[in-house]
């Protein structure tokens, strides 16, 4: 067993015993997103800190804790918060929560994520479901030793965000009338935001949404066989597609406004879930 299996396996014993029986979905919520976690029923909250091996977040925005509970009567367990590459943290940290909640036996992920839009269809405090990603700019969080407990050294990635999952959010959105965006995003590591050339290059390149997190969170948890869906907040549109300058405190304000619609498609998304 490698020193990272070793870690997992820590946090993992160390989790069971506080949540048991542990849901089977989870969802890590992006910049400005977090508040869905505190509404959950049945709540319980274990700080990051206090989880061994679990990384810290040091972000304006990412309060760090591990939430558990039920969403419209579903268990499930939330992380409040996530850790980004741009940080300093090595790529197998950034990764590290989501294989150690596939070790505690999650089987589906949702992850979320506040982005600049590319796609000029989609305007700043919109919703995109992730479709595809772009993450060849993103150092890859299975290189290293292969972790066989969790996965295969080569695997698929031809479908790594879900059809199934992605069939419930579209439902789910159409039954709210929520106008949900369908797009590829594409990885831009940070921390400062992309240049107007760099946003004309990744859209020809395909890419609808570019954002710092997901990309390895994404191809962490496919490795290790969960079930992934992805949504993205447009918190601005990318860089030279808006006169004014980006800032932090504008995503986060976004996020707030779009957060009413966020967090009735999750829960809508839950209930059907559960009626499968
Ligand atoms: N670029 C990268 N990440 C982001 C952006 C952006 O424009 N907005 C929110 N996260």
């Amino acid at each position: 067993m490698n020193q990272e299996e070793k870690i997992i396996l820590k946090a993992k014993e160390a989790l069971l015993k506080r949540i048991n029986p542990f849901p089977e979905t989870a969802m890590i919520l992006g910049s400005g997103l977090g508040e869905l976690a505190d509404e959950l029923e049945e709540r319980a909250e274990i700080p990051f800190q206090d989880i061994p091996g679990f990384p810290v977040s040091t972000v304006e925005g990412h309060a760090g804790s591990l939430v558990s509970g039920r969403l419209e009567g579903q268990p499930v367990i939330i992380m409040k918060g996530r850790v980004h590459y741009y940080e300093g943290f090595s790529i197998e940290e950034v990764v590290r929560p989501v294989r150690i909640l596939a070790a505690c036996g999650v089987k589906t992920l949702v992850l979320t994520n506040a982005a600049g839009g590319i796609n000029k269809k989609f305007g700043s405090g919109s919703l995109m479901m992730i479709n595809d990603h772009i993450g060849l700019f993103c150092e890859n969080p299975l290189r290293g030793a292969n972790i066989e407990s969790l996965g295969t050294r080569f695997p698929d990635m031809t479908r790594i965000y879900t059809r199934e999952l992605t069939v419930h959010l579209l439902n789910a959105a159409s039954s709210l009338n929520i106008n949900l965006h369908t797009g590829i995003y594409a990885y831009a590591k940070g921390p400062s935001y992309e240049t107007p050339a760099e946003i004309r290059m990744l859209k020809q390149l395909g890419a609808d949404a570019v954002g710092m997190s997901t990309v390895p969170e994404a191809i962490a948890a496919r490795h290790a066989g969960m079930q992934v869906a992805g949504i993205s907040c447009i918190t601005n549109m990318a860089a030279g597609l808006h006169s004014s300058p980006l800032t932090h405190s504008e995503v986060i304000k976004t996020a707030a406004r779009v957060r009413g619609d966020f967090k009735q498609l999750i829960r809508t998304f839950m209930r059907e879930l559960g009626d499968n």
